[in-house]
């Protein structure tokens, strides 16, 4: 068995995750570890905020004492990015709406989405090409007597491409996908529901490829 502690406190993340990885793997979150350092996610990439966060609990992690041993950790981050808008909203989607307050806190969706449909006000349809990015960052965990030195981490990034609509639709989902329309659909991520995302979304294919290096590589406990 791998043992695999996530690096968030939202448990619809770990039963995709469990989902999509398969049952070699025991997942832990944040939830059970209460302990755990807050990261804050300060950085111009996607990439640079999965990996402070993987490598914040890498570093921690070996003098704790545990319950469980945790073998590595798995960190995540996503958003949109707008060609209309240079790549914004980017790594600051959960907080667009509220981005000049500089408090740190995340805004309502609502907000969030009525903010890009404001600034995309006049632009036309074939300019409103977007695409949700997700960044996951894999650490391993060394034993306290092994963890000197740079510790060992794998991006894996996943995309999907897509347009912004030019009103919400559909119920599903959250965050921006009532504008999202992926490539290839005329309907929007909430329209579509969670069937049809979890086959394409950013997410899923940024699992997909941790997913396909898992199958290569996991005999004794060990992924990498
Ligand atoms: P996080 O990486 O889960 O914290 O997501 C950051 C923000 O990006 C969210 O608050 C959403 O605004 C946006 N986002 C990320 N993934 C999705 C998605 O699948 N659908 C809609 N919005 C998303």
């Amino acid at each position: 068995m791998i043992h695999v502690l996530l690096a968030t406190r939202n448990e619809h993340k770990r039963q995709e995750i469990a989902a999509l990885l398969g049952p070699q793997f025991i997942f832990q979150t944040l939830n059970e570890l209460p302990a755990a350092p807050q990261v804050i996610e300060d950085a111009d990439s996607f990439a640079g905020n999965a990996t402070k966060k993987a490598l914040g609990l890498v570093r921690w992690l070996p003098n704790q004492s545990l319950d469980q041993p945790i073998n590595y950790i798995l960190a995540d981050d996503s958003g949109l990015e707008v060609d209309a808008l240079g790549g914004a909203p980017g790594v600051h989607s959960a907080r667009f709406a509220a981005i000049d307050r500089h408090d740190g806190g995340n805004s309502p969706d609502l907000d969030n989405n009525a903010k890009l449909l404001r600034l995309l006000a006049n632009v036309p349809a074939e300019q409103r090409t977007a695409r949700f990015r997700c960044v996951l960052a894999l650490g391993r965990v060394a034993p306290q007597s092994a963890s000197q030195g740079r510790p060992e981490i794998q991006l894996f990034d996943g995309t999907c491409e897509g347009r912004i609509d030019f009103a919400p639709r559909g119920q599903n989902g959250f965050g921006y996908d009532p504008l999202f329309l992926p490539t290839g659909f005329d309907r929007s991520f909430a329209e579509l529901g969670e069937a049809v995302k979890n086959k394409i979304s950013h997410r899923a294919r940024a699992l997909e490829q941790l997913r396909a290096i898992c199958a290569r590589g996991n005999s004794g406990g060990r992924i990498w």
